[in-house]
This record gives structure tokens, sequence and C-alpha cells, in this order.
């Protein structure tokens, strides 16, 4: 082949690869959104189709909720198995006034393809999924057995798959997870993540008067339940973001001098405070920023509600408050055991007049992964080929609820492969993947299938 025709070719498959997430990124899978079940179902059956066309066996796994998909590639006597694990649900894109170009309609500029779930996680996802169908267009078999379950729920916490994790144990048995739903260190600097920290969310609603009240009239004489609110919200947390329920930090993991040490070797990257116009960084004392991002438990609002919202003044005392919460948590918190103890510090603050009731979202734990795993060594191959720079090694803040029950059911290593950006604008408006980091994506992909399969089952 001449170098002509193959820079042409490279060129024509990877328009075809963009071509194809574009499509995919148009249904909106918000897996939130109950008015939305047809188009998540429809981004569901998007991938299904697009991995039974590579020939691969594939299956619509029903839930009580979203359906997961899964698919695999024939055993291969020897080799190891693989389990690709990535969703197609996508957050919620309000505000929409945010964003420069509509959510649901895809847009290159600059380099990058901005969308809702460009990088979280459709993006990601299909820089495994084109490597996978790419190589099975070639008529070679692949080194190794891959398996995939891309499912819509990660986003609402994965608890339909949680549940059916036991059943589905010997379908989804494997020697290694691979994920790619996280980021890299920075632009130019690739990373392998090797911990997650856990989440517990919650709804916190407050009770006053039987319906709101005129504040001239009853305000000083009847607790306002919005400012009950703040005083249990601002009890929780000190100013520098200590969380203050009694016995929280009783099972939080130190970090070790040989992780901190490590960290503090970790390339300068961005101005952090300046990438998301914060005026300065803020948290606990005596832990750079990425020790309280990766591995220091942390409590949040989330949202907020009480009382008048609409325009112009409204003198009233609301009759409720609620607030949505979370805490992310670090191994070895258990997000099970926290709820008696909100639910006694927040018995023990609680205001007069006023009455509580908390209710427990979803929970998962912290996750920690070998990184001296044979595993490690073929990822930090694959990446230092596709990237031309060699990845480091990271925690990240962020949960991927199901990722220590596939750990503990399936008894299998983790590789945690994040091809996406700190800026990425996940979750939030303009959200986006730079398309160069997609392509280097799919290569680091195919070169992963290649190493692995180099190794023994
Ligand atoms: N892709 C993220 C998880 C993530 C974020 C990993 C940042 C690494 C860095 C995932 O889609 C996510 O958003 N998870 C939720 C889980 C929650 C809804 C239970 C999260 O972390 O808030
Ligand atoms: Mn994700
Ligand atoms: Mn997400």
């Amino acid at each position: 082949m001449s170098a002509h025709f193959m820079a042409q070719s490279l060129q024509q498959s990877q328009q075809r690869h963009l071509d194809e997430l574009i499509q995919w990124l148009k249904i909106p899978s918000v897996s939130s959104d109950t008015s939305k079940i047809g188009d998540v179902k429809a981004a569901g059956d998007w991938i299904a189709n697009k991995l039974a066309d590579s020939g691969l066996k594939v299956e619509t796994i029903q839930t009580q909720g979203h359906p997961m998909i899964y698919a695999e590639s024939p055993a291969i006597d020897g080799a190891p198995v693989v389990l690709v694990y990535g969703h197609y649900d996508v957050q919620p894109p309000e505000p929409l006034n945010l964003w420069t170009t509509p959510a649901f309609e895809p847009t290159v500029r600059n380099g990058n393809l901005y969308a809702r779930g460009a990088t979280d996680d459709k993006g990601q996802v299909l820089t495994h999924v084109h490597s996978i169908c790419d190589w099975m267009a070639t008529g070679k078999p692949l080194p190794l057995q891959i398996k995939l379950l891309i499912e819509g729920e990660e986003e609402v916490g994965s608890e339909n798959l949680e549940r059916m994790m036991p059943e589905l144990a010997d379908k989804l048995a494997c020697d290694c997870v691979v994920i790619s739903d996280s980021s890299q260190y920075g632009p130019g600097q690739p990373a392998i993540t090797y911990g997650l920290r856990g989440i517990a969310t919650y709804e916190l609603l407050v009770q006053g008067p039987k319906q709101d009240l005129h504040s001239g009239s009853f305000g000083g004489a009847v607790m306002n339940p919005a400012i009950a609110l703040c005083h249990l919200m601002s009890s929780m947390v000190d100013r520098e973001g200590r969380i203050a329920i009694d016995g929280f930090y009783d099972s939080v993991r130190d970090l070790s001098p040989a992780e901190r040490e490590a960290w503090d070797q970790l390339p300068k990257t961005d101005d952090f405070a300046k990438s998301v116009g914060a005026s300065e960084l803020f948290g606990e004392k005596g832990y750079s920023a990425d020790e309280r991002r990766w591995a220091r438990p942390t409590f949040d609002i989330n949202g907020l509600t009480s009382g008048h919202q609409g325009e112009g003044v409204k003198t009233v005392l609301p009759a409720q408050a609620s607030a949505k919460f979370s805490f992310r948590l670090v191994p070895d918190q258990d997000p099970t055991q926290l709820t008696d103890a909100i639910n006694s510090h927040l018995t023990k603050h609680l205001p007069t007049g006023v009455t509580f009731k908390l209710t427990p979202d979803h929970g998962a734990p912290g996750m920690l992964a070998d990184t001296n795993s044979r595993f490690m060594d073929a990822a930090r191959a694959a990446i230092t080929a596709a990237f031309e720079t060699p990845p480091v090694l990271i925690r990240e803040g962020g949960s991927i609820p199901i990722v220590t029950r596939f750990q503990e059911t399936l008894r299998c290593d983790c590789l945690l492969l994040g091809w996406g950006l700190s800026d990425d604008n996940a979750h939030s408006p303009d959200e986006k993947f730079c398309i160069e980091d997609f392509y280097r994506g799919i290569q680091a992909s195919t070169m992963l299938w290649e190493s692995i399969g180099k190794l023994s089952s």
C-alpha cells in the first residue's frame, strides 16, 4: 500500500468514526428523565445494532429500568477475557440557554466535538466499539475474547445492574474490566486511573407550617424551614470543608506517604482554579488539591429548593425547604452505614418548630485497582504508543457505582483508561470531547487488544 493511500484510508475511517459518534449523540438518552424512555431505548438499540453489524453476538438485557446491551466475540483458547463496560445514558442537558450550540445537535468547534455525552460516555465507549468492529472487519480473529456491557443507568446509580450482578456473574466472567469513563491528567498527558471515590446521595425535606405564611404576620414567631435547612446544611461541614458528622472520618483510609510523594511528582498542569473560573481553590488544610479531589471525602449540596422562585419579591415564610446533597467517599468508608449517622446528626441539630425527612438515594463505595497487574503493563504500552507519551498513574474523584461490584463478584483486574479532559464540561453546558483524543483512544484501544492478546488467560 502506498503511503498516500494509507493516509487517505486512515482519514476516511476517522471521518466515519466521527460521523457515527455524531449520529449516536443526537439521541437524547437522559436516563433520569421519564419522558425520554423511548430515546434511551433508541440509544441502546443504536449501539446494539452497531455491534451486531460487526458480527458480534449481541443481546439486549431487560432490567426494571433501562435495558443493557451485552455483546461478545468468540472465546479464544488460552487467551484472556476482557469486559468493556460503559454507559450510553447521559445527564440532563439543562440549563439549555448556557449551551453555545444545542446539547443534542453535535457540533465541531476548534477540534472538539460539542454535545451532551461527547466525553461522558458515548464518545469514550465508541473508541472501544470502533476498535473492535474495525478489527472484526479485517477478517482476522481477535487475539482475546472481548465482552461488552453498555448500560443505560450509570448516571442514575446502576441499581438495576447491581441487583442483577449475581445472575450475570457467569456471563460477565473475565480477567479484566476495561472502562473508559474518566480523564487524562491534562492536555497531552494521558493517565491510567487506579482509584475512584465512592458516593452517597440524599434528599432532605424540612417541613414547617402547614402552608406558606405571610412573613410580616408570622416571621419571628414561626420557624422558617428555609432557615432551618440552612442551619442543618451548615452544621454538616466546617468552613474548610471538613465534615462535622460524628465518626465520619473513623474508617477513612489515610493516604500513604509513597502515594503523596508520587502525586507531588506529577507534571504541573494548567492553573486549576483559572480553568474553572474560580477566584481561588478551597478545601481541607494539609492536603493538595489533587489529594482533596481524589482521596479525601467531601460534602456537597447539589440543589436547594424553597419559597418564592419567580420574578420579583414575595414576602413569604415557606412551608417547606429541601436540599439534594451528596458525599464523596474514599476507601474504606461504607455508604450503607452513613445514613444512620446523618439521621442522628440531623436530629441533634434540628431547630425547634420543624420536622425533617431524609431520603437516601444511591450509594457506592470508593475503589482502588491493582497498579501492579499485568494488564496495567499492557495498558501502559498501548497508551504510550497511541498518545506518544507514557501515561501517569492518578486517582480521580468521580464515581462509577458498579466498578467495585465487578471487582468483588468477577474477581477481575480493572483498567480505568480515560481519554477525556477535566475541562470537558461533563454534566455541564458545552460538554465536549477532543476529536484527536477520540482518534488516539481508538488507536490505544486497538493496541490494548494486541498487548493483552499476548498474555495468557
Ligand atoms: N464518568 C463519570 C464518573 C467519573 C467522573 C469518573 C469524573 C472519573 C472522573 C460517571 O458518569 C458519573 O458521572 N458518575 C456519577 C455517579 C452518580 C450519578 C451515582 C458521579 O460520579 O456523580
Ligand atoms: Mn460516565
Ligand atoms: Mn457522568
